[in-house]
């Protein structure tokens, strides 16, 4: 048996999928959350295995099953399959995905069972089911509706009233019927075997409390409440028919064979997944589960069994408690995931309209440590995709990667730039850190703040002008640099991305992230396109093409970055009695410091909340020790000023005259006080060029020809 040498092993999960239904969008934002976190480790050099496996037992799939005619084996082999396509479509790169019907999951369950009966912690009583004698079987809570006795709202199901929100059980419901056959259901008695969770409260307790478990605030507030409450022991075990593992003497026990309930076996299967990776590699499960490190990525849903049944669990087990990091369901377009609004998207639907990197790259960019919701907004992930991935951190590698091949096919010398390489090398750190920390939000904030650096130095370096001179080929050396760094750093988010980066550069294997560096030469070839842009639907693609006449790569430059930003707090200047200090917040990758002299004109009123146009190129500067990191812009007339009010846009979306391009480079004041852009038709245009997003010009109601300031 060989051993993992490797002090750091650590083993990453995310929830078993059940093998009863495709995977979708919701369940993405877990898996790429936990692959995300696995890449980086395994990018910084750690022994660390992605283990997940398809959740195959319980009531609903050999309900499933049986209404498809097939056998639960089978069926939940079909899925299996089916989850495997789709989490490789989506670049998740499990170490292994396995199943929990499987031989190594019966053992452990067993073994695990055994030992929880020799240290006294099972016991068996007698307890009243709902059974079905049409359907002949014990009816779990959610297989039985009826009529809330609280609120009389009809057909809820037996655990929770969707009406009023009380936590029922099923024998409390009025009129119930089996959801199956619609019949009336009956009590029965059964006996059953219990785990002695209550006997674990306080040492639950000072594991919640402790450094190691380090949970997230919010989450201890739960586990809080549910001490309060106290513990109830669990019941482990199902009466037939049932897909799952037969309880060893079960029948000799209660006279009928018992089943483990599907969630003792599941989260086992972990640890039997680990195990048939390891004995197909001949390592010891052992070194991972005893001597190692265990990450559990889980929805909030599913926090009660993951911090209470399963840690107690691995006490009597004698394994390393995990640690166990909680995110917030998704919601699409603000709501609810609904079938009838159509928002239900499978993976293999939202792979109709984007890539598996457009999606990899928002739910990063909204992911931190904090249990909230994330929203898939289909208008914000086109901004992001376009505007922040293509438009910033894809234009910057492609642009250094093309121009480079082109010109100079090599990169032979690197300019010397000690500032900006400290300056990076601090961000890297970061970086580093923040993915450290399950911090994604901040990681990519952060790559972002290089890829912005990047494209200011290669913007002032103008190239195109001085190809030949040896100064401009060092400064495509230091980008060529620049855009290798930000490859392998981008890496565990936009593996494809990285990937084509690499070729061009002709590494052969993925580079870790030891192998950054601001002095590598070689051969560069053509680069593969980085980011594939979210289009509009067809028809107004075609729209956009007519008006559109010069194409992507030799857009015409506009001098400024105009970009829309939701105001999010006014503020006094603590010292200073014209100014206000605005937070404004540029999408989910930036908020941004504005003071403005505006307070002498305008009230608070007419900031807060609202969408308004920003230059966010300008060099910041400081107000009397706050520093301003934008500019908001306005129309100056009649004593008063108009804001550029942009409603249907989305904070972070670019403001452009139609056609031409962002500037990336910083610029002066001075610089920006010469760019014209002046009311016309009620438009504001620069040029002839009316200003606006993709969806939606400026508007203003004023006279021609004032200027915007
Ligand atoms: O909630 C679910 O989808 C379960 N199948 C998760 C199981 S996670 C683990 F415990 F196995
Ligand atoms: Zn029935």
């Amino acid at each position: 048996m060989k051993k993992s040498t490797k002090s750091s092993r650590t083993i990453i999960t995310a929830a078993l999928p059940y093998a009863n239904g495709p995977i979708h969008i919701g369940h993405l934002l877990e898996y790429i959350q936990a692959d995300v976190y696995a890449r980086f480790l395994k990018l910084t050099g750690h022994d660390a295995l992605y283990i997940c496996a398809s959740d195959m037992h319980g009531t609903p799939i050999e309900v499933n099953a049986q209404k498809a005619k097939i056998k639960p084996e089978v069926f939940v082999e079909q899925y299996w399959k089916e989850h495997q396509e789709d989490f490789q479509s989506f670049l998740i790169q499990f170490d292994n995905y396995y199943k929990t019907h499987s031989p190594e999951n019966k053992e452990l369950a067993e073994l695990f069972y055994k030992t929880l009966q020799e240290k006294g912690h099972i016991y068996r009583k007698k307890i009243h089911v709902m059974y079905c004698d049409y359907c002949q079987r014990s009816l779990p809570d959610r297989y039985v509706k009826g009529t809330c006795p609280h609120c009389q709202a009809p057909d809820q199901y037996g655990d929770i009233c969707e009406k009023c929100g009380s936590v029922l059980k099923s024998v409390d419901l009025l009129k119930p019927y089996c959801s199956i056959c619609k019949n009336t259901p009956r009590l029965k008695e059964s006996e059953h075997y219990f785990f002695r969770l209550s006997a674990f409260s306080k040492q639950l307790q000072k594991w919640v409390a402790s450094k190691e478990a380090n949970l997230q605030p919010e989450v201890r507030n739960w586990l809080q409440g549910w001490f309060e409450k106290g513990l109830e022991d669990w019941c482990i075990s199902r009466d037939a028919p049932y897909f799952g593992f037969e309880i060893p003497n079960s029948k000799k026990e209660t006279g009928e064979i018992k089943y483990f309930y599907v969630w003792l076996d599941a989260p086992i299967g972990y640890i039997s997944s680990t195990k048939n990776y390891c004995d197909k590699k001949q390592l010891d499960w052992k070194e991972y589960w005893y001597k190692g490190k265990i990450i559990h990525f889980i929805g909030k849903d599913i926090a009660y069994f993951h911090l209470l049944f399963w840690p107690a669990l691995l006490m009597d087990m004698g394994i390393v408690l995990p640690k166990v990091n909680i995110h917030g369901f998704i919601t699409v377009n603000g709501e609810k995931m609904s079938k009838s609004r159509g928002t239900f998207l499978t993976a293999k639907d939202f792979l109709k309209s984007y890539s598996a990197e457009a999606l990899r790259f928002y739910y990063a960019s909204h992911l931190d440590r904090s249990v909230v919701d994330v929203d898939l907004h289909f208008d914000e992930l086109k901004a992001v995709v376009n505007n922040v991935l293509l438009g910033n951190l894809g234009n910057f590698c492609y642009r250094t990667l093309i121009f480079t091949e082109k010109n100079y096919g090599k990169i032979t010398a690197i300019a010397e730039e000690t500032d900006l390489q400290i300056h990076v090398g601090e961000l890297l750190e970061d970086i580093r850190q923040n993915y450290e920390d399950r911090e994604f939000k901040s990681a990519v904030k952060n790559i972002l703040k290089i890829a912005d650096l990047a494209n200011a130095y290669f913007q002032k370096a103008e190239p195109w002008k001085t190809k030949e001179s040896a100064e401009t080929k060092e400064a495509l050396g230091f980008c060529v640099n620049l855009a290798r760094n930000l490859a392998i750093v981008v890496s565990p988010i936009l593996p494809v991305f990285s990937q084509r980066v690499y070729a061009a550069l002709g590494e052969k294997k993925p580079l870790l992230w030891k192998d950054i560096s601001f002095t590598w030469k070689g051969k560069v070839a053509k680069v593969a396109v980085l980011v594939d842009k979210i289009e509009e639907k067809k028809e107004e693609t075609q729209k956009n093409e007519k008006k559109e006449t010069k194409k992507n790569g030799n857009t015409a430059l506009f001098p400024l970055h105009l970009a829309v930003g939701l105001v999010e707090e006014v503020n006094d200047h603590p010292n200073a009695d014209s100014l206000y200090i605005l937070k404004v917040n540029f999408g989910p990758l930036s908020v941004k410091q504005v003071v403005t002299s505006l307070k002498k004109i305008l009230p608070k009123t007419a900031f807060a909340k609202k969408k308004l146009v920003f230059c966010v190129n300008l060099k910041p500067s400081k107000f009397r020790g706050e520093v301003s990191e934008a500019m908001i812009l306005g129309v100056d007339h009649d004593d008063t000023t108009t804001l550029l009010e942009m409603a249907g846009a989305i904070p972070g979306e670019t403001v452009v005259p139609q056609g031409m391009a962002a500037n990336a480079a910083q610029i002066s004041v001075d610089e920006f006080a010469k760019v014209e852009m002046v009311v016309k038709n009620k438009r504001i245009v620069f040029g002839q060029k009316p200003l606006g997003t993709a969806q939606e010009k400026i508007s203003v109601n004023l006279k021609d020809g004032i200027g915007v300031h």
